[in-house]
Order: C-alpha cells, then sequence, then structure tokens
C-alpha cells in the first residue's frame, strides 16, 4: 500500500480520536501510537513549547513512541528547534547533512519535524525519525501538517 493511502486510512481514525476529546496530551499521546505503528517509524513524538527555569521558552519532551530522547530542546537548535524557529515543516533526508541536527539516537538517518501551531503560536512540534536515508517527502508533509492542524 503506498504512503499516501495509509495517511488516508489513519487520517479520519486521527480526526475522530481527536474530535472527541479535548486534552491535549492525550491526543498527542494517541496521535503518535497510531502513525509510530502504521508506518514503523523509529521515533514519533511531540516536544511542547514551555518555559524553562529561568523562563525563557524552550521545547519539552512530550508524548513519544520509540527510545528514550531528549528531554528539552533550545530555540532555533537541532531539527526542532529551528522548525519552531522558522516557524514551517523542515524535512531532513540525511541528518548528518543538517548543521547542528541533535542525535537523541546515533541510530536515526532521516527526519521530519512539524510545527504545531494554535492562535498563531508555535505549541509544539512533531517530530518524527527514521533508521533509513530519505524516508520523509512531501506526501509526509502535507499530510502531518492535516494531522497537526487538528490541534489548533
Ligand atoms: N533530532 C532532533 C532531536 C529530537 S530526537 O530526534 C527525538 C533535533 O535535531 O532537533
Amino acid at each position: 500500500m503506498t504512503k499516501q493511502c495509509l495517511y488516508e486510512q489513519i487520517l479520519p481514525q486521527i480526526q475522530s480520536l481527536v474530535a472527541g476529546e479535548t486534552d491535549l496530551i492525550a491526543n498527542m499521546a494517541n496521535v503518535a501510537a497510531v502513525l509510530h505503528e502504521t508506518f514503523g517509524f523509529w521515533w514519533t513524538g511531540f516536544y511542547l513549547v514551555k518555559s524553562g527555569e529561568k523562563n525563557e521558552k524552550q521545547l519539552v519532551l512530550g508524548p513519544f513512541q520509540g527510545p528514550i530522547a531528549c528531554t528539552r530542546i533550545p530555540f532555533g537548535k537541532g531539527v526542532c528547534g529551528t522548525t519552531w524557529q522558522r516557524k514551517e515543516t523542515i524535512v531532513v533526508p540525511d541528518v548528518e547533512q543538517f548543521p547542528g541536527h541533535i542525535a537523541c539516537s546515533s541510530l536515526s538517518r532521516s527526519e521530519i519535524v512539524v510545527p504545531v501551531a494554535r492562535n498563531n503560536e508555535i505549541i509544539a512540534v512533531l517530530d518524527i525519525d527514521s533508521k533509513q536515508l530519505n524516508t520523509f517527502d512531501e506526501t509526509d508533509k502535507i499530510y502531518l501538517e492535516k494531522i497537526v492542524a487538528l490541534f489548533a
């Protein structure tokens, strides 16, 4: 089955999951689970924008599936912090070619990070890692942006 078919299949499932529940963390947990199970990604999860000790905003690990990961990422750092800064999806075909990439797992080879916006503000990012190079493309970007738009 093509990637597009799989996304088309899970989209209504995710829509009804999210429509029936108002808790953001619960919804993020289920979205991470559906994506991870459907595609067999290496790591699938969310980082949420939160205030740190000195009140500076940073990304803090949220609901995820996969191996343990870095817990905090500063604004503008790594693929996740850069996505937050640019407010746009970043597709990384080869993590070694992305300057400043944060390697939570040495097995991760490619990555996509999608910003989650609410009221024109970035509140989180969805981060997905693959053990293969070149896993993510425009199809992933389109559908993952549709999925995170459900959190708006
Ligand atoms: N690679 C990410 C860090 C998060 S882990 O991949 C789960 C980054 O460069 O921001």
